[in-house]
């Protein structure tokens, strides 16, 4: 039973890591930004609120992300461990997460702004799969569509520049404090997020150790 939460800037390749990591060690990977868009590309009320906060890079409400974090957390194929990816964003999410279940490790990203802006900026996905690309860094192998489907590869409304310099800014003041709690519970285990992703990999599976 592994149960891990990645934190760490956007675009500091958090979901990347997660994926890979989930598959190895055969628990799933869960993504609260991932669960939002699902539910926002399903035209449910709780997915049109948060698309209009999502667009703006700006946080969604508390109370909407735990519920849909919470239905997610009771499905059976959580039970055996998880990779949580984007939960917590600040210290009340980080109290309701006790609340619903223990965490054994919290792994940091840590990278300089200037390599976000830059990976954010490169980044393509597939709205079939979630294939997530980078037009620098992990290019798919036809331009501009998905390896796995063949879907044309779109860019995230919230990658455009206002709305990451908004996602920065966010994560600065809510989501940073959250280093400081964690530290102070021992959990914390901090890897550089800089480097190729067979790199950064290695570094997660050493702090996991
Ligand atoms: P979310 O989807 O969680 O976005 P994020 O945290 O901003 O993180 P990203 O998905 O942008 O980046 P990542 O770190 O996963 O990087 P990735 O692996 O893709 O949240 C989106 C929005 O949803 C939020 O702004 C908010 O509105 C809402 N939301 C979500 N959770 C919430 C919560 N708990 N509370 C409230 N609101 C919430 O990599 C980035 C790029 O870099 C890719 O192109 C990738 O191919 C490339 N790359 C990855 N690793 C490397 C590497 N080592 N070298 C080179 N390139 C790399």
């Amino acid at each position: 039973m592994r149960r891990i939460v990645l934190l760490g800037p956007p675009g500091a390749g958090k979901g990347t890591q997660a994926k890979r990591l989930a598959t190895d060690l055969g628990i799933v990977h869960l993504s609260t930004g991932d669960l939002l868009r699902a539910a926002a590309a399903r035209g449910t009320s709780l997915g049109r609120e948060a698309d209009g906060y999502m667009r703006q890079g700006l946080l969604v409400p508390d109370a909407l992300v735990l519920r849909i974090l919470r239905e997610r957390l009771a499905a059976p194929d959580a039970q055996r461990g998880f990779v949580l990816d984007g939960y917590p964003r600040n210290v009340a999410q980080a109290h309701s997460l006790a609340e619903i279940t223990p965490i054994d490790h919290v792994v940091y990203f840590e990278i300089p702004e200037s390599a976000l802006v830059e990976r954010l900026s490169q980044r393509r996905s597939c709205p079939t799969c979630g294939a997530v690309y980078n037009l620098v860094t992990q290019p798919p192998r036809t331009p501009g569509r998905c390896d796995r489907d063949g879907t044309t590869l779109v860019q995230r409304s919230d990658d455009e520049e206002g709305a990451v310099r908004t996602r920065l800014a966010v994560y600065r003041q809510a989501t940073l404090p959250l280093l400081d709690l964690y530290r102070t519970q021992g959990r914390l285990r901090t890897v550089s997020a800089g480097g190729t992703v067979e790199e950064v990999d290695a570094r997660v599976r050493a702090s996991l150790r």
